[in-house]
């Protein structure tokens, strides 16, 4: 039987959560089971209870991709378009997306596997709560175990600070390279975010450049 902290420590979950979280974190971690495969991690995600967002959503969105993908890039949550469809970023956000991944020769679906750090939609887009994160943890952890990514591109502020399990402005976390459980990580701007704010597509074009010299140091 693993202590309260050993299961923390196998979700991931920082001090900072540890603090804010730990009940809801505690009880996504009793109802998952570690070591799903794919088909079972579709399966828990799609009759998910978790939370109460399953109370809103159309469906469950896992993820699309390459499921031995090198890149995996993390947004928020599915939005309107997303919750109707069953794919991450299929709206105007997802197409930037794609484009961004085009500037680095990379393609959706091709050594690419594009999930959210939740799976079920914020009623009215609005931001995921943290018990609603905690609850939505594990299955991002079981995704990761499965893909095995190289390098994991974490889009926009949400994403970034709840994996690096921090309230560091974007600003002070994009440009340098961290760690997402031993996986390198680089931060960059949400699409979304991009399509109101022209003017940082050239920081965003300097994050996916060095996305792609670390994935090349890898190599
Ligand atoms: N924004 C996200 O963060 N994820 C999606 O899937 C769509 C929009």
């Amino acid at each position: 039987m693993l202590s309260r902290d050993e299961v923390f420590d196998e979700l991931g979950i920082g001090p900072a959560w540890r603090l804010r979280e730990a009940p809801a974190a505690r009880a996504a971690a009793a109802s998952v089971q570690p070591h799903l495969n794919w088909e079972e991690l579709a399966d828990a995600v799609a009759h998910c209870t978790a939370c109460k967002l399953h109370l809103t959503r159309t469906q469950g969105v896992l993820g699309v991709g390459d499921r031995t993908a090198d890149w995996l890039v993390i947004g928020e949550a599915p939005g309107a378009d997303e919750d109707r469809l069953g794919e991450p970023f299929v709206g105007q956000a997802g197409k930037l997306l794609d484009a961004m991944l085009a500037a680095i020769s990379l393609k959706r679906g091709d050594n690419v596997y594009i999930a959210n750090l939740l799976k079920s939609r914020p009623p009215g887009n609005r931001n995921p709560e943290p018990d609603e994160v905690a609850a939505c943890r594990p299955y991002l952890l079981a995704q990761i175990e499965l893909i095995q990514p190289k390098l994991i591109l974490a889009l926009g502020r949400f994403a970034a600070q709840n994996l690096l399990d921090t309230d560091e402005a974007i600003g002070r976390l994009r440009g340098r390279v961290h760690r997402f459980q031993g996986v390198p990580l680089v931060v960059t701007y949400h699409p979304a975010y991009l399509l109101r704010n022209l003017a940082d597509k050239a920081r965003a074009w300097e994050d996916l450049c060095l996305a792609r010299r670390t994935m090349r140091s890898l190599a």
